[in-house]
């Protein structure tokens, strides 16, 4: 399971909240959330995702669920190929449109599962129900297949025993994940929760690790040759 609890720099930012509906967003309740990864709605989503519990005073409950997308996409392939193929051949639309000036949509619909074009291995899960416009523009063999792959992955990621990992986060404790790869959920809690976090793109993760990994001159020597088309 691709769990880091490791110290890293954010320059996208953090975020902070409390469960106020400051964005109407089902994040900023205090209700329980299925297995998820954010950010359906981008063109390209966060690819690391930091949660840390700031506080939690008056109540109780809101553990932190995880799911590797990549294992329950292998078990799919092994219980029913072609629902697998239905996630990755049939692209969704996505949105954010809860508050009243934003309707975020990435600029083409993209499956749940993204293959590379070149080695055709799994690169990218993308699931969010909350987030997941009703498509129409497709034909009924194509419909049927779809919805059929969707409750398979659905009740997929909600085997408890062989896909959850439930964990209560701790103040002092950052917990760092990637978002293409790693699904999100939690219970619903009681009283004030306060949470910070933070979002770091692709690009900017792997040109870290690049330079960590193999040096700036080592890097700069291996740009546009093989060596250069990291697997991570
Ligand atoms: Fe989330």
């Amino acid at each position: 399971m691709s769990v880091l609890v490791i110290n890293l720099y954010f320059p996208g930012g953090f975020w902070d909240f409390t469960s106020d509906l400051t964005y109407k967003d089902t994040a900023y309740t205090s209700e329980a959330l299925d297995p998820h990864t954010d950010n359906t709605y981008f063109s390209d989503p966060a690819r690391l995702q930091l949660f840390h519990l700031l506080s939690h005073t008056d109540g109780d409950g809101g553990e932190t669920l995880l799911v590797d997308g990549f294992y329950a996409a292998f078990r799919m392939l092994q219980e029913n190929p072609r629902n697998v193929q239905a996630l990755t051949d049939f692209p969704q639309p996505w949105h954010s449109s809860g508050n009243e000036d934003v309707s975020i949509q990435p600029y083409r619909h993209f499956p749940v599962l993204e293959r590379d074009p070149k080695s055709s291995r799994l690169r990218r899960v993308r699931w969010n129900n909350y987030d997941r416009a009703a498509k129409v523009d497709w034909e009924y063999n194509m419909a049927t297949a779809w919805y059929k792959a969707a409750r398979h992955w659905n009740a997929l990621l909600k085997r408890q025993d062989q896909m959850q990992k439930w964990l209560q986060l701790e103040p002092g404790t950052a917990l760092i994940f990637d978002n293409w790869r790693m699904l999100h959920g939690r219970s619903a809690f009681t009283g004030k929760r306060r949470m910070c976090g933070g979002y770091i793109n692709n690009d900017d993760f792997v040109s870290r690790y690049r330079l960590l990994i193999n040096g700036r001159e080592k890097t700069l020597n291996e740009l546009g040759t093989p060596a250069s088309r990291l697997s991570i």
